[in-house]
């Protein structure tokens, strides 16, 4: 099957220190692919990269067939590509309604066609957008709370809102790093729930995370970085026996 992101020998390096050495790997369309290795490997510099806020010195990033390395933010999520960032950061004031219609908004030639159609057009959108803020905040269960403040929200509630936002922008790849940290268990288990809804409605999922219940209930393949390399890729129970995988973690406790 054609990959749904394929990176190829990605580098970079801050201020002379190579954190990503040559990144090769892809993701299969219709999977939760887990990304997982010690502190430092790489994996937030990965993520950074492939979404466009960090460029890389070297390689490429292949999205649905199209290079997509160099552009922008904005550019690579109208592409359909969209990562998660903290609600607490940008719009703290805004309520969980406001937060998830700000990023329907964000569509491709959005304020061009509002400029060029009118009124009629504009107001037929924002309903649209509005339900489907409304199906969202559904979705995650937030729905009672859709005026309140995301201030307001819990940690747990701030991470589905993050979701809901990235939902919001329609996207075929969602890129999600470490989404159940600083979440009680309850609200972890529905998030994985949430992921596997997402996977049947046919959004792929790359999923960074510590907590290995989590990546083992939900994520397959499991790619493993470390010294920001791909060391190996496997089933979960594959990676974990790997003697190199333990060694990699083993390495870092020492360290
Ligand atoms: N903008 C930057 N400037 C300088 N160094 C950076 C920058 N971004 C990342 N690094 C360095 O890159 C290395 C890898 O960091 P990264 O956050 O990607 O690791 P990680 O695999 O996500 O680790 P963790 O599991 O702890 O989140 C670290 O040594 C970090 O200090
Ligand atoms: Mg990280």
């Amino acid at each position: 099957m054609t990959p749904l992101l394929a990176l190829d020998k990605l580098r970079r390096a801050f201020y002379g220190l190579e954190v990503l050495r040559g990144v090769t790997f892809t993701v299969a369309p219709g999977t939760i692919t887990g990304l997982i290795g010690p502190n430092g490997a790489g994996k937030t510099t990965l993520f950074n990269v492939v979404s466009g806020l960090v460029p890389p010195d070297a390689g490429s990033i292949a999205f649905e067939g199209r290079e997509i390395a160099g552009l922008s933010p904005d550019a690579v999520s109208r592409a359909g590509l969209v990562r998660t960032f903290q609600v607490a950061r940008g719009f703290p004031r805004l309520s969980v309604f406001q937060h998830l219609m700000l990023y329907g908004r964000d569509q491709p030639g959005e304020s061009l066609w509002h400029a060029v159609l009118g009124t009629r057009a504009a107001r037929q959108r924002e309903e649209e957008l509005a339900e489907r803020a409304w199906e969202t905040a559904r979705f995650l269960k937030l729905d009672r709370l859709i005026d309140n403040p995301a201030t307001a929200l819990s940690g747990g509630q701030k991470k589905l809102l993050e979701i809901g936002r990235a939902l919001m922008a329609e996207p075929r790849l969602v890129l999600l790093d470490e989404p159940t940290a600083g979440v009680n268990p309850t609200l972890r288990n529905e998030l994985g729930e949430h992921l596997l809804v997402l996977q049947r409605r046919g959004i792929t999922v790359l999923l960074i995370e510590h907590d290995m219940g989590f990546i083992a209930s939900l994520c397959n393949p499991v790619i493993v970085m470390a010294e920001g390399r791909v060391l190996t890729e496997g089933t979960f129970d594959q990676v974990t026996a790997d003697a190199r995988v333990r060694e990699a973690y083993l390495g870092q406790r020492a360290a």
